[in-house]
C-alpha cells in the first residue's frame, strides 16, 4: 500500500521526543514537494532545488512547529493560545486550536497583514485582534499576556515551534540524499532560520547527511535589523510576512550563522517581486513576495561569485501565492494587469493568441 503521509509529529515521532500520540493535533502537515528549479540552474550554473512550504495545510511552513506548540499546549491542559503574527502565524494558529477544540487569540498590526492570512484567521474562528502598532508591539503584548494570563503563547519563542520547524530540513536531507552545499531562506523573526540550521547539524552528526549546507538568510532593505546590526523602529516592505524589526531570535540565529559559514543579506522590494515572478513564471511554483527573497538571494550572491558552478542549492519558499495575491496583478509600473476581452467567437480568440487554423499557409 502506498505510505500515507501522518504529519511531522507521528512521521518524525523518535527525533521529536513524541511519547504519546494520543495529544497529537495535526492536520497532515509536512511532506511538501523539493521541486526542480531548470531556469534557475541554468541562470546560476548551479543545480537549484524549490522546497515547497505553501503546500502545508493552511499554505505556510507554520504548521510544523504549530502541531507542536498546540499538541503540546493540549497536553498541559491549555484552554487558549495566543500568538502575534504578520499573517501566516495567526493562520496557523487559529486552525490547529480550532482543530483541537481551543481558543486562538492573535494580534497583528492594523492593516499590515495580506487578505488571504486575514480570511483565515477569521474563518477558523481566531479572537482576532488589529494592533495599532507593527508586529514587535504585538509580539511584546503576546509576550506579557503569556506571563500573566492563561494563555499559552504559541510564537516562534515557545521552542516547540523550532523543534517542528526543523523537520524540513530531515526531509531535504531525504529527499536529496544528502544536504545541499547552500540552503536560502528568508528571516523575519530568525525562527525558522534557526530551525533550518539545526535541523541540518542534527543530520550530519547522526551520520544522515555529509555537510552542513552554508545557511544564507535574506531580509527586506526596509527592515532588515540583523544584517544592519540595529533594531529597526520602523519597518517597511510590500513583503508584509517579514516586516519585523526586532526579531525574536536574532541571537540564536547570529550562532547558526557562525556554526554554518552562513551569510545574511538585505533585498530590495523590487528584486523580491522580481523573483516572485521569475519563480512562477519559470518553476511553476507561486509564493508570496516575503517568500521569494531566497531566490532574489540566490541570484544576488551568484552575481556577486559565491556560488561555484555545480553547486547544490535548496531554497525554501515559506508561504503560498495565494495568501497575498494582489502583487501578482500588479505590474513593474504600479499598474494592474487587465486580461483582454473579446466576443465568445473562436476566430477572435485565435487572432489574440496569433494562431493560423491548421493547413494554412503561414
Ligand atoms: N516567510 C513567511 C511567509 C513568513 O510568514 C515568515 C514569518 C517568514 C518567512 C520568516 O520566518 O519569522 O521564522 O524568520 N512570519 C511570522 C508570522 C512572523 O507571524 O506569520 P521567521
Amino acid at each position: 500500500m502506498a505510505h500515507v503521509w501522518r504529519g511531522v509529529m507521528r512521521e518524525f515521532a523518535d527525533r521529536l521526543g513524541v511519547t504519546d500520540a494520543s495529544t497529537v493535533v495535526t492536520l497532515g502537515e509536512g511532506g511538501t514537494p523539493l521541486v526542480p528549479a531548470r531556469v534557475l540552474s541554468e541562470m546560476t550554473g548551479a543545480d537549484v532545488w524549490i522546497k515547497f512550504e505553501g503546500m502545508n495545510p493552511t499554505g505556510s511552513f507554520k504548521d510544523r512547529g504549530m502541531t507542536v506548540a498546540l499538541s503540546r499546549a493540549v497536553e498541559h491542559g491549555a484552554k487558549a493560545v495566543i500568538c502575534a503574527s504578520t499573517g501566516n502565524t495567526s493562520a496557523s494558529a487559529a486552525a490547529y486550536a480550532a482543530h483541537a477544540g481551543i481558543t486562538a487569540a492573535v494580534l497583528v498590526p492594523e492593516g499590515k497583514i495580506a487578505m488571504g492570512k486575514l480570511s483565515q484567521a477569521v474563518i477558523h474562528g481566531g479572537q482576532l485582534i488589529q494592533i495599532r502598532g507593527n508586529f514587535d508591539d504585538c509580539l511584546e503584548i503576546a509576550r506579557e499576556l503569556s506571563e500573566n494570563y492563561p494563555v499559552h503563547l504559541v510564537n516562534s519563542v515557545n521552542p516547540d515551534r523550532i523543534e517542528g520547524q526543523k523537520t524540513a530540513a530531515y526531509e531535504v536531507v531525504s529527499q536529496l540524499g544528502d544536504a545541499p552545499d547552500f540552503h536560502f531562506i528568508p528571516i523575519g523573526n530568525a525562527g525558522n532560520y534557526t530551525a533550518y540550521s539545526r535541523g541540518f547539524m542534527e543530520e550530519a552528526a547522526a551520520g544522515t547527511s555529509t555537510r552542513v549546507p552554508r545557511m544564507f538568510g535574506f531580509q527586506a532593505e526596509g527592515s532588515a535589523p540583523i544584517v544592519r546590526g540595529e533594531v529597526v523602529r520602523n519597518p517597511e516592505t510590500i513583503a508584509t510576512a517579514i516586516r519585523i524589526g526586532n526579531p525574536a531570535s536574532w541571537e540564536l540565529a547570529l550562532d547558526a550563522r557562525e556554526k554554518t559559514d552562513g551569510y545574511f543579506g538585505a533585498i530590495s522590494d523590487t528584486a523580491i517581486l522580481a523573483a516572485q515572478k521569475l519563480l512562477a513564471s519559470t518553476a511553476g511554483v507561486f509564493v508570496e513576495p516575503a517568500s521569494a527573497i531566497g531566490v532574489a538571494g540566490l541570484l544576488e550572491r551568484s552575481a556577486a561569485g559565491v556560488i561555484p558552478a555545480g553547486s547544490r542549492v535548496t531554497i525554501t519558499v515559506t508561504g503560498h501565492g495565494l495568501k497575498d495575491p494582489q502583487w501578482a496583478l500588479t505590474q513593474e509600473d504600479g499598474s494592474q494587469v487587465t486580461p483582454t476581452i473579446v466576443d465568445a467567437a473562436p476566430r477572435d480568440v485565435a487572432e489574440v493568441l496569433g494562431l493560423s487554423p491548421v493547413g494554412a499557409p503561414a
